[in-house]
């Protein structure tokens, strides 16, 4: 069986390496040739771990290959996938333009029935375009090809993306064509061999169950997020809350940890994009928009509790950063809350000094010359910091010794944007420990003073 993906960011790579590992022929492909010359030498744009070994084991045994040739790609693959980026446009719509070049190039170029599948999140409406523009494209060069289009979006996670991939909780899959629907269930196969976890349904279902299961997600963040800032003021516990409805199955536990806000490549732009959605038919998505509100918000939690602290003027003052990626097990800082936090810091005068594992380099990037300091290590960002802000819940952050930083801190201060550490352990060590929706410091001193 053969197949092309096209697009070799984080959905189509991982889709596409992943695919290779089964024993599928897949050819990746890209329009970018410097990408491609890359992958081709084992260099991988984006870190996920396992990603590296799949593609570099299925790239020598010739069963992935790399192009930028989509026409050649596709002669002889049973399905394309269509995996490139939706950016979302100045409305925060989705911005369709690579999704619909690519339809085009494969109308011009495919020769045989070839079922064309959006893996990309895109809006619902997006296969019948698709379709459009694949039938448009044929038509202008007098073919009339058969093809089926399908809409199966990703639920992968990045940092665990491979996993989910190889071992899904469930595979989307919209189609409305029984020869489509047959090859997407001999493609699948191997991935559901103790059980079928194919849902099948129409297109613009599959297409809504991306955004949806995203804005849901999302949903119980931002939730969650404004009951741990009401928690502080109430003088709860936001972490003993959070155990305590987590244990209801209804609710689950998964997915409401308070902290400094969703980031990444995903919640915040589907969240905007299903808003912009919801307005075009006139209809008003009232809970998301306060998802994206609260979110918003969620991202200066953390600095104005260092200048609740320290004093709105932090010119003179040094502070530690651990963790500048979005979530831990990834470089990727797209929306990440550290950047917020940073300028943040910046805007009040303070400097920053700051470590991460993996996104450093990543980090080089948006914090160009001394802007910020990148430290060698956790404890080396902490030398002579006026405290230490933990932003990312990296593993190593888990467990620092608190003597050591004791000593290099200035002031035995943590404020931790990921609720982390234990308050009381930090107490016992003679450390200010300031947790989101938990009883900080400050509070404490304002009740003491009532
Ligand atoms: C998400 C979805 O999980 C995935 O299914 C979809 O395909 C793409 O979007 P991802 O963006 O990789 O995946 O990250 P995820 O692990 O979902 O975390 C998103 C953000 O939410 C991170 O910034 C994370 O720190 C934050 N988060 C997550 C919380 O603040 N609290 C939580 O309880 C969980």
């Amino acid at each position: 069986m053969k197949i092309t993906v096209v697009g070799t960011g984080y959905v189509g790579l991982v889709s596409g390496a992943c695919f290779s590992e089964v024993g599928i022929e897949v050819v990746c492909v890209d329009i970018d040739q410097k990408k491609i010359d890359k992958l081709k030498n084992g260099i991988m744009p984006i870190y996920e771990p396992g990603l590296e070994e799949i593609v570099k084991r299925n790239y020598a045994s010739g069963r992935l290959q790399f192009s930028t040739n989509l026409g050649e790609a596709i002669q002889g693959s049973e399905v394309a996938f269509i995996a490139v980026g939706t950016p979302p446009g100045e409305d925060g719509s989705a911005d369709l333009k690579y999704v619909l070049a690519v339809a085009d190039e494969i109308g011009r170029t495919m020769s045989d029935y070839i079922v064309v599948a959006t893996k990309s999140t895109v809006p619902v409406t997006t296969g019948e375009k698709v379709r459009a523009a694949i039938a448009g494209a044929q038509e202008k060069r007098g073919t009339n090809i058969p093809f089926a289009v399908a809409s199966n979006p990703e639920f992968l996670k990045e940092g665990a993306a491979v996993e989910d991939f190889m071992k899904p909780d469930r595979i989307v899959i919209g189609v409305d064509d029984e020869r489509a629907e047959e090859i997407m269930k001999r493609l699948y196969k191997p991935f559901q061999l103790n059980g079928d976890r194919i849902i099948y349904m129409d297109i613009p279902s599959a297409e809504m169950t991306k955004y949806a299961a995203n804005a849901m997600l999302a949903t119980k963040i931002s939730f969650m997020n404004d009951i741990a800032n009401l928690c502080e003021l109430v003088g709860a516990d936001a972490n003993m809350v959070r155990k305590g409805i987590g244990s209801d199955p209804r609710i689950g536990n998964k997915f409401i940890y308070p902290g400094v806000g969703y980031g990444g490549s995903c919640f915040p732009k589907d969240v905007k994009a299903i808003i912009k959605t919801g307005k075009k038919y006139g209809y008003e998505l009232r809970v998301l928009q306060a998802v994206e509100d609260v979110n918003d918000d969620q991202k200066y939690v953390l600095v104005k509790k260092v200048k609740q602290h320290f004093g709105e003027d932090l010119s003179g003052k040094t502070f530690a950063l651990w963790g500048l990626s979005f979530k831990p097990n990834t470089d990727d800082m797209r929306e990440a809350p550290a950047i917020v936090i940073i300028d943040e810091l910046i805007a009040a005068g303070a400097q920053v000094k700051a470590y991460d594992p993996i996104a450093m380099k990543e980090a080089q990037h948006i914090y160009v010359g001394d802007k910020i300091t990148y430290a060698k290590d956790a404890y080396d960002a902490c030398v002579d910091a006026d405290a230490l802000l933990l932003i990312t819940e990296w593993s190593e952050f888990r467990i620092p010794s608190w003597s050591a930083l004791g000593k290099l801190l200035k002031n035995k201060v943590v404020f931790d944007g990921r609720n982390i550490y234990d308050k009381s352990y930090l107490a016992e060590n003679g450390f200010e420990h300031y947790g989101i929706g938990t009883q900080d410091p400050v509070q404490q001193l304002i009740k003491n003073a009532l």
